[in-house]
């Protein structure tokens, strides 16, 4: 049976996730809020149902739940991971999912957990989908989560402008991206950009619109 469209019930678990995200690391806490607004106004762009602008907005505010259980040293460390601490994050997208799938009514977000890293041409992780095998609500979701990362300050590279970030999108288009979401979200973003939430945003405010959510 599919679950009641808006259930307190799941935002409640949601919330609590997400608190433990924002203990553990404010960076992915932050990011996570945005990408939620970014994912749904492009998931309506793209006239998905309902359902699966819910599922989206819900997989942007997990998509790395599964840092938590990475260990700090690993993603905190400013300088360029080692191909073992690579593969350790890697996990974080196979584990993430394992966690929200115990959640009943979330088994589709889990899924988009999992594959938020696969890449449209295929050699992504942690299964190497391609094209339309990778879960619509999953590439959404890459989208939005790598624009979301360039436009932010981290300690290992600059911050891009929006326009910057926008021509890598297109840049990706085929490769990590698919080319129709990127569009789309490369118009979206160039039309609508002026009322997004951006980086350095009051993010405890955001934090209540987008999780009950009513940001669009
Ligand atoms: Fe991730």
């Amino acid at each position: 049976m599919r679950r009641r469209k808006h259930d307190p019930a799941l935002a409640q678990v949601i919330t609590v996730f997400l608190a433990a995200v924002e203990i553990k690391d404010r960076y992915t806490y932050g990011h996570s809020l945005r990408l939620a607004g970014y994912a749904v106004a492009l998931a309506e762009e793209m006239s998905l149902p309902k359902q699966q602008v819910e599922d989206v907005r819900q997989g942007a505010l997990l998509h790395d739940i599964g840092n938590l259980f990475i260990g700090e040293r690993i993603l905190q460390k400013p300088d360029e991971l080692s191909e073992d601490e690579f593969e350790a994050v890697k996990q974080h997208a196979a584990i993430g999912a394992a966690v929200v799938s115990k959640v009943k009514g979330l088994e589709d977000v889990a899924m988009i957990v999992r594959h938020h890293h696969e890449r449209f041409d295929g050699s992504g992780y942690p299964d190497g989908l391609a094209d339309d095998r990778i879960p619509l609500g999953a590439r959404v979701v890459t989208v939005v989560d790598a624009f979301g990362a360039m436009i932010e300050e981290r300690p290992y590279r600059k911050m891009l402008t929006m326009e910057e970030a926008l021509a890598e999108l297109e840049r990706g288009a085929g490769g990590q991206f698919d080319p129709r979401v990127a569009e789309v979200f490369a118009r979206l973003a160039r039309e609508r950009a002026t009322g997004w939430p951006m980086a350095h945003d009051g993010n405890v405010l955001l934090a209540e619109v987008v999780i009950d959510g009513t940001l669009t």
